[in-house]
């Protein structure tokens, strides 16, 4: 399934034109922690706690499409979610991303973790 494909609410992350390539937005998408990142003009939405221990990856830096955690240097696929670099081997959700109307919006229905 594509995914958003089967979203239903969309949540407003910020206008498109001010939410640059490079950076970085957070917000809650019901109880989860959500980072989305603008990344060269494509935006990935991920869920914003490391897999190996309670870290908050946005606090992290983003390498090409990867998000390195800032704790033990795990690094996460900003696109899938996999665990790309040990100590972490478990995968992060991601969401949909979207841009409607000017805005960009993260779609509430997780798209899963890589792998499953
Ligand atoms: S808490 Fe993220 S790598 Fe350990």
């Amino acid at each position: 399934m594509k995914p958003g494909a089967r979203t239903t609410n969309w949540i407003a992350v910020a206008p498109a034109a001010a939410f640059p390539p490079g950076t970085c937005r957070t917000l809650d998408v019901g109880l989860r922690p959500v980072a989305v990142f603008n990344v060269d003009g494509t935006y990935y939405a991920i869920e914003d706690i490391c897999s190996h221990e309670y870290e908050t990856l946005s606090d992290g830096s983003v390498e090409g499409c990867e998000i390195v955690c800032p704790r033990h240097a795990a690094r996460f696929s900003l696109a899938t979610g996999a665990a790309l670099a040990p100590p972490a081997y478990e995968p992060i959700a991601v969401f949909p991303v979207r841009v409607a109307d000017g805005v960009v919006q993260v779609g509430d229905d997780d798209v899963g973790m890589a792998g499953t």
